[in-house]
């Protein structure tokens, strides 16, 4: 399985998809790294583990992924013979320029328990809401924020003392686990 994993930040979750591959329980390999961030750390987290890695240029658009640039990042993908996109911490959202090249092989984490708390800040929302279990789960990705068709979901506690931050890493310590799981459910159904 090519993997092609989209981020926008620090790239933990492209990592723990390379232990994954590197330890043998996931049986696959990331082709392609790309970025819409030039200063994001998964680009640098590519390039010294000698992943190709390059920049999505969204011409000056803070959030908006223009249609055009979605078509070049979808004909890159193909280039790099990618099977599976992974976005992993990518700020985005992706549309029927990107989907359509890709049906059903689009996938995406999100650091809650959906359909709770889509969009940012997921784990400050699961707070804010006074929730006692939050989690993340991997998704497809459909043109919706964080609604499309769930795959599979890790649970943890809220426990009283918790600040925003000692919840989004015991969140993300499972995001971790989690992803890899997800990519090997996903490919042995294709
Ligand atoms: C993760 O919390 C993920 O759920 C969310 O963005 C964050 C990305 O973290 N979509 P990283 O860049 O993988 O470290």
């Amino acid at each position: 399985m090519r993997l092609g994993i989209l981020g926008s930040g620090s790239g933990s979750n492209m990592q723990a998809i390379l232990d994954a591959i590197e330890d043998g329980t996931l049986d696959a390999e990331i082709v392609l790294v790309l970025s819409d961030n030039p200063g994001a750390f998964i680009l640098d987290r590519a390039t010294s583990n000698g992943i190709p890695a390059g920049i999505i240029d969204c011409q000056g658009f803070k959030s908006k992924f223009p249609d055009e640039v979605q078509a070049d990042t979808a004909r890159r993908l193909l280039e790099a013979g990618v099977d599976i996109v992974c976005l992993a911490g990518f700020m985005r959202l992706v549309k029927r320029p990107l989907l359509d090249v890709f049906p059903g092989r689009i996938l995406n984490i999100h650091p809650s328990l959906l359909p709770d708390f889509p969009g940012i800040d997921a784990w400050k929302q699961a707070l804010a809401a006074g929730a006692t279990e939050a989690g993340c789960t991997v998704h497809y990705v459909d043109e919706g924020m964080d609604t499309g068709p769930v795959i599979c979901q890790a649970r943890v506690p809220v426990f009283p003392d918790d600040t925003p931050e000692s919840l989004h890493a015991r969140i993300q310590i499972e995001e971790h686990r989690l992803y890899p799981v997800a990519i090997t459910l996903v490919a042995d159904a294709l």
